[in-house]
């Protein structure tokens, strides 16, 4: 059956709104059709909406805002209850509060609570695709991915592998994390809409042999993502450093066992030289930045300016990085992005911005022919935005509605999971 959605409609083609007239497409009263989870048609609701039986047509104009369900680059599932954990730099936060969660994860009743919890969470937030970290028990991965297809949402997650320097509980073997990786993926990778990612922690807790290891399953699984964390922090650099004496960069650690690449996600990218930022660049790898989570551990500020430079930019997302991370809303992730930036005298406009957290995200996870656009052909993950979901943003309203830039200012500053209206996934209201 053929539903439609009516309203305000924003959505970005492949090119960064930086590139002009053509990066994105707004319809003041669009309407778009949905058939089989994706989306048939869209156009102005003038020209479409008498082709319709009206009943069908579910009504957000005027007020609202239509656009692709949001993308996070990088959240750890397993972390709802360490978010808002106090006072600990990234290694003692680990220690102190994160690893102790994990553990739980082991049990496949906490696991599934925990995904329920989480998944709900994310889509309240009007994300429908993230790249997500599980725990190290595959029971974690189960739970994750059992719910994720129930919710028919399209996400990317894989086992954490860990080796070294965590609890007893909580580490695997080289031996175990291959066959468990791989035994994982062989099941869910490809199956329906959910996808599989290698996942090492970092270079502190995987020995050489698990690395090695890792390497041989992305050669073997080329399909599949790899995600893990990079120069978050100055003392988790040093440690790698004394950890792999021979390397020449952090970067060097990963690039050694043929880790880096498209599909390869890194996670915050704060601290790199420059030598690691032009093989980030030729490898076409991704940095996940996470400026929520940066700013509450106290981790630094990424350079998104350096990032991008010219003539090796490095390709580039944004995460919410829940539980190190503060808040679950892509909205609130874009506003702390703009302050990261501020403090660096560089600027991030509203249309790059929500280019970002969908197309761009898309792009950087090599779905951009999929998901983060509201176009024919595209699965159908929408997210209604309310711009006037609270007082304070109602009254600001007043001065801002009409010019699409501002409003988009508005929700990003102002916004959080109040401003989510609705959330679609594969055309169902979730
Ligand atoms: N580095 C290694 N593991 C983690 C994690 O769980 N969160 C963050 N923010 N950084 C990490
Ligand atoms: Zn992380």
């Amino acid at each position: 059956m053929i539903k439609a959605l009516r309203g305000p409609m924003l959505s970005f083609s492949e090119q960064p709104p930086t590139a002009g007239e053509g990066a994105y497409r707004y319809l003041e009263d669009g309407l778009l059709t949905i058939e089989h989870g994706r989306i048939s048609q869209i156009d102005d609701a003038s020209r479409l909406a008498p082709t319709l039986a009206p009943e069908t047509v579910i009504d957000h104009f005027p007020g609202k805002l239509i656009m692709p369900g949001f993308i996070d680059l990088h959240i750890h599932y397993p972390q709802t209850q360490v978010i808002a954990s106090y006072g600990a730099q990234l290694l003692e936060w680990l220690e102190r509060y994160t690893f102790v969660e994990e553990l739980k994860y082991a049990d496949p009743d906490h696991a599934a609570a925990g995904a329920r919890f989480f998944l709900a969470e994310l889509l309240r937030n009007g994300t429908t695709t993230a790249a997500v970290y599980c725990a190290v028990s595959p029971n974690s991965v189960e739970a994750f991915f059992a719910e994720s297809e129930r919710c028919n949402t399209r996400m990317i997650a894989g086992k954490v592998m860990m080796d070294r320097n965590a609890p007893p509980g909580l580490r695997d073997t080289p031996e175990q994390g291959y066959a468990d990786s791989r035994a994982l993926l062989e099941k869910w990778h490809g199956r329906g809409r959910q996808l599989y990612a290698l996942t090492p922690r970092f270079a502190i807790t995987s020995t050489e042999a698990q690395l090695e290891a890792t390497g041989t399953l992305k050669r073997e699984f080329p399909d599949t993502y790899l995600q893990t964390h990079i120069s978050e922090n100055r003392a988790e650099v040093a440690e790698v450093a004394r950890l792999f004496p021979w390397s020449e960069s952090y970067t060097h650690v990963y690039d050694r066992y043929g880790l880096l690449g498209e599909r390869t996600l890194l996670g915050h990218c704060i601290h790199l030289t420059e030598p690691e930022l032009q093989r980030l660049s030729e490898t076409a790898t991704v940095a996940a930045l996470c400026p929520t989570s940066n700013l509450f551990i106290g981790s630094g500020l990424f350079d998104l300016q350096a990032l991008h430079r010219q003539p090796r930019p490095v390709r580039t997302g944004l995460g919410t990085d829940v539980g190190g991370g503060t808040s679950y809303s892509m909205l609130r992730t874009a506003a702390e992005a703009y302050k990261v930036m501020q403090l660096q005298g560089q600027n991030l406009p509203a249309l790059e911005a929500f280019h970002m957290i969908t197309c761009g995200n898309a792009h950087a996870l090599s779905l951009g022919d999929k998901i983060g656009r509201l176009a024919p052909g595209y699965e159908a993950d929408i997210v209604v935005l309310d711009p006037t979901a609270t007082p304070t943003m109602r009254h600001r309203m007043e001065t801002a509605a009409g010019n699409l830039p501002e409003t988009l200012f508005v929700l990003m500053t102002l916004g959080d999971d109040r401003a989510i209206h609705r959330t679609y996934v594969a055309g169902d209201c979730l």
